[in-house]
């Protein structure tokens, strides 16, 4: 059977109001579309904690800034469909703009904690509006579960800090980011990469675990890791770099003596192309 597709708020709530009647549980695996592996992983992750899957997609303008690809966004919804039909998704949101952002709409969303630093440096705009939009779909869908991948780790802070802080009535979950058989993190901006930058791409990921493997208990060793990893970058040929960097994991802070858990983060840029990668650092 094809899976239902909803193009409106209200035609998603009425399905998801039969299912809540029915006791049932539902779960979110919101994404922006231009599906891969990783985001086929979100939908596996989240089937044992819920008895219905949505699969939102919505590629969400404002959380593109004037000059970032908004218009030139990957976008292929039948391939989309065509992937979620193999998975246990049980339908699809896929509103049009103006039903999320209609005429008159004048909300924002102000952020602090983990959304502070690395993305919003390069990117101020960012998580106002992935935390908007996340926010709509929560409570638009009035979701019991809703799934996050780590590889956008601070993202990933910034909506669980935004649901504690917010008092919304969903669990959050994340999953492992799923890489290429070379180590690179799937992507929907992969396909941006030319034939030229694809192996340089490669060697991110073991960079990054140099670096969250280095010995970087005090603040002195830390810095002279993260330079190594920013030098190696630039010699294995990447464009630049935007950070590489060891940071507190539950807060994004730069680590002190009482961090508990760690987190090493990178994103480097080949060409107009950012990747974004990350890990659990010793
Ligand atoms: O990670 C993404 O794909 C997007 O930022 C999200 C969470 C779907 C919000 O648009």
């Amino acid at each position: 059977m094809a899976l239902p597709i909803y193009r409106t708020i209200a035609d998603m709530r009425a399905q998801v109001a039969t299912w809540k009647a029915d006791g049932l549980r539902v779960g979110l695996v919101p994404t922006m579309g231009a599906l891969h592996a990783g985001h086929l992983s979100l939908v596996n992750e989240i089937a044992p904690h819920c008895d219905r899957i949505i699969t939102s997609i919505f590629v969400n303008p404002a959380q593109f800034s004037a000059h970032e690809d908004l218009g030139t966004y990957p976008r292929d919804e039948a391939a989309d469909l065509a992937a979620l039909q193999a998975t246990k998704a049980d339908c699809v949101f896929a509103p049009v703009v103006s039903e999320m952002y209609p005429d008159g709409f004048t909300t924002a969303i102000t952020l602090d904690g983990p959304a502070l630093g690395l993305e919003t440096d390069n990117r101020p705009h960012f998580f106002g509006g992935v935390a908007l939009i996340v926010n709509k779909l929560l409570s638009q869908s009035q979701t019991d579960v809703a799934i996050f991948g780590e590889k956008d780790y601070q993202q990933l802070l910034v909506i669980r800090r935004m649901v504690r802080d917010l008092d919304l009535p969903v669990e959050i979950l994340s999953a492992p980011i799923i890489r290429e058989a070379d180590g690179l993190a799937m992507s929907s901006r992969n396909v941006y990469l030319t034939d030229a930058h694809r192996p340089i791409a490669a060697k991110l990921n073991g960079i990054l675990k140099a670096l969250a493997e280095s010995k970087a208990e005090s603040q002195d060793d830390r810095e002279a890791a993260e330079a190594q990893a920013y030098d190696l970058l630039l010699q294995a040929g990447f464009t630049s770099v935007d950070y590489a960097t060891i940071r507190d994991a539950e807060t994004l802070a730069v680590p002190t003596a009482a961090t508990t858990s760690r987190r090493a983060l990178i994103v480097a840029r080949l060409g107009e192309v950012r990747l974004l990668d990350n890990m659990a650092a010793r």
